[in-house]
């Protein structure tokens, strides 16, 4: 087990987990998927305020997809009341903290009550400067890629921008994530390994790590661990390792 004290400085400034295995977690216990969710929110607990404490900048969380409203109802209505109950209950862990809440995704689509909510905190908390905690809710990277393609081609139709002119600055501009830096660390728990549509531009030259551990039992060690063998590897970012050293 890796330990804090065995980490060096060179801490990720843009960690994005997608946190899978809640359902399996429950299952193994003969418990209801709810219940996996709802212990899934403690591990999203202890993931910010150990990410806060490392001194991670931003960290990214996959809370819903837009592939996830095509669960059962009852699963989806069950989400959004974890959400809405959790930013209810952990507003003052993101004040203490000096988290800024951020949020990603087509929020237009979320429940009014959720939406009203997390707007509520993310304004509560723009001032918070020490990381900012991101959640993709409703978040889809080919939804978000058309919704730049079309807001872009909108600019070029009215004459706002010459098409020789887009470049990647110009995307990074257009999508959710236009004030976050690219994702250096990718982290996904339940042993699968695939990236469900998250953040497809953002990861471009992320490093991928794969973790058996089910996200509800995903505790700090468990963090470090990943980010220990982040620290391990050698982002070349298409150099070679002599034009690195
Ligand atoms: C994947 O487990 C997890 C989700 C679809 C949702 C993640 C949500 C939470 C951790 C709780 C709510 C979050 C916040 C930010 C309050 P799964 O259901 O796909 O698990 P399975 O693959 O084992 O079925």
């Amino acid at each position: 087990m890796i330990d804090k004290e065995q980490l060096n400085s060179n801490i990720p400034q843009h960690v994005a987990i997608i946190m899978d295995g809640n359902g399996r977690w429950a299952k193994k216990k003969g418990l209801f998927r709810a219940i996996g969710h709802e212990n899934g929110t403690k591990a999203v607990r202890q993931a910010v305020e150990s990410c806060a404490d490392i001194g991670v900048k931003n960290l990214t969380l996959y809370a819903f997809s837009t592939e996830n409203w095509n669960r059962p109802k009852l699963e989806v209505e069950t989400l959004m009341k974890l959400l809405v109950s959790s930013l209810k209950k952990e507003i003052k862990t993101l004040q203490d903290n000096n988290i800024k809440l951020n949020a990603i995704g087509n929020l237009e689509t979320l429940p009014e009550k959720a939406r009203t909510e997390l707007l509520e905190v993310i304004h509560k908390t723009k001032e918070n400067s020490h990381m900012t905690l991101t959640l993709a809710l409703s978040y889809g990277s080919r939804e978000e890629l058309t919704k730049t393609i079309q807001e872009i081609s909108i600019k070029v139709k009215n004459g706002v921008i010459s098409p020789h002119l887009i470049n990647e600055t110009v995307i990074n501009e257009h999508l959710y994530t236009n004030d976050l830096p690219d994702v250096d660390l990718l982290i996904r728990t339940s042993g699968e390994q695939r990236i469900s549509n998250f953040l497809l531009w953002q990861i471009a030259y992320a490093e991928l790590y794969f973790t058996e551990v089910l996200w509800p039992d995903f505790k700090k060690e468990d963090l470090y661990e990943a980010i220990y063998n982040y620290q391990k590897r050698e982002r070349r970012f298409g150099k070679t390792s002599e034009q690195l050293s």
